[in-house]
């Protein structure tokens, strides 16, 4: 019988990556915390409109990307490809619009993308994101790309390269895509087959390509650049985040080629980039999107956040083969017959009041068997409690580093582990 696997760009999470995996979702909620970011969980799918009008169209995701079904009711629903747009549908739906319009949120989860799958690009990946909504300022930019910035150093990828542009507001946004538009008309016979189409349906698109004759193409010396097209406003918006990431001495690029897959973008985009990542090479990326909230009928609310690739991050922080060192058991808990079971599950229950870790045997094994398990897997301590213990009212607990072995009472016994456990930190990444 054919064996039943995974999805083909799915994968199961276990094992030692887990360790990396709760570092780094440690990592996010910790910030997430010193930032003042509350965390929003929405629905994993959403109706298809809500990305249709949202993420835009023309781009790619909705062309081609989306998960979408239709229910048993025969509502069009679509598995989430990215979480802004159900955020800032929530912002609305909840009235904070109206009660509380300016809110810091944060958020960690699955996202499906029908792409071609390879290393860092899954079908089913997951992203965290930061989401400021309701703030108009470049302050929030540069809180939002601080935030970003300060979780790489956290986990320890100083190297990453941050580049970052403008895409203006709608109306330099406009103006830039007319004249982008004519030429690429006038270029057409030099670029690829896919970006003569992009031009048509999605021409900010064509400025992604690697193809080498489009790059020639890009560096034209008239090739039309989208600082050239700012307003005022849009302009000083941008010099007043350049300026904040001087001060705050974040290194960046402006790369006025920078133009994000997804529509709802206005003024700041930017993307956090790897140089050990190969094609796929992004792991956050994000921006402000003033107006988004505009396609659910409000209109003016202003936002900006960035959202990060889990799976590339843990890509990272494996090649970079940090030790993440992810404290076991402290404690094992043998009983040595079956009236020491209950009794080992009633001390279990209070070391585990105490946040002590333990891990608990069976009464069917031997005491040797337990011994055995317990130094295989690199537990220290290890209480022993047989008829004799239970009859002088003891635990029994071996020292299985040093080789010794002391009678101790109930209490004695949790006020020593919990010392102990005191001095154990839980998630250590140790630079090998
Ligand atoms: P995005 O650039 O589409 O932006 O995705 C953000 C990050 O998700 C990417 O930089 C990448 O690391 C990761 N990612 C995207 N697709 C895949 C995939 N197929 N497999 C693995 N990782 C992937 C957004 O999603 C926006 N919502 C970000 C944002 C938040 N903008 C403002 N606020």
């Amino acid at each position: 019988m054919q064996k039943v696997r995974a999805p083909k760009g799915t994968k199961d999470i276990l094992g030692e990556e887990i360790r990396i995996w709760h570092f780094l979702e440690e990592t996010v909620r910790e910030t997430a915390r010193c930032f003042s970011y509350q965390e929003i969980r929405t629905p994993v799918f959403e109706h298809t409109e809500l990305f249709q009008r949202s993420v835009g169209e023309a781009t790619d995701i909705v062309q081609k990307e989306m998960y979408t079904f239709l229910d048993k009711s025969g509502r069009s629903l679509t598995l989430r490809p990215e979480g802004t747009a159900a955020v800032v549908r929530a912002y609305v739906e909840h009235g904070f619009h109206v009660k509380k319009p300016r809110v810091k949120w944060y958020y960690l989860g699955p996202m499906f993308r029908y792409e071609r799958p390879q290393a860092g690009r899954m079908r089913q990946f997951h992203q965290f994101g930061f989401e400021a909504i309701g703030f108009a300022g470049p302050g929030a930019d540069l809180e939002i790309i601080l935030i970003a910035w300060f979780i790489c150093q956290r986990l320890g990828l100083p190297q990453l390269s941050l580049e970052i542009n403008s895409l203006g507001c709608p109306e330099c946004k406009g103006k830039y895509l007319d004249e982008l538009i004519k030429f690429l008309q006038e270029h057409s016979q030099e670029l690829c087959v896919t970006c003569r189409e992009r031009a048509q349906r999605n021409p900010l698109r064509v400025l992604d390509c690697k193809n080498e004759g489009c790059q020639r193409v890009f560096s034209n010396p008239d090739f039309p650049v989208i600082q050239n097209f700012l307003c005022e406003k849009c302009a000083e918006h941008q010099r007043r985040v350049e300026e904040g990431l001087r001060k705050l001495q974040v290194p960046f690029q402006v790369n006025p080629r920078l133009v994000r897959g997804l529509d709802y973008y206005t003024r700041t985009a930017f993307e956090v980039k790897s140089g050990e990542l190969g094609a796929q090479n992004a792991v956050m990326g994000g921006g402000r999107y003033d107006g988004l909230a505009d396609f659910l009928g409000v209109k003016g609310v202003a936002g900006v956040g960035f959202a990060a690739g889990m799976e590339r991050l843990v890509l990272l922080l494996s090649d970079k083969k940090s030790v993440f060192e992810e404290k076991g058991p402290l404690v094992y808990l043998a009983p040595l017959s079956p009236s020491a079971e209950s009794q080992c599950l009633r001390l279990a229950l209070k070391l585990a009041d105490l946040h002590v870790p333990f891990y608990l045997g069976e009464a069917e094994r031997s005491l040797r068997a337990q011994l055995k398990e317990a130094q295989n897997a690199g537990i220290r301590f290890v209480v022993l409690l047989g008829e004799d213990e239970e009859q002088r009212g003891i635990f029994s607990l071996k020292d299985l580093d040093r080789g010794i072995q002391e009678g101790y009472s109930e209490e004695e016994l949790l006020s020593f582990l919990e010392r102990e456990r005191r001095k154990c930190c839980v998630h250590t990444p140790v630079e090998s």
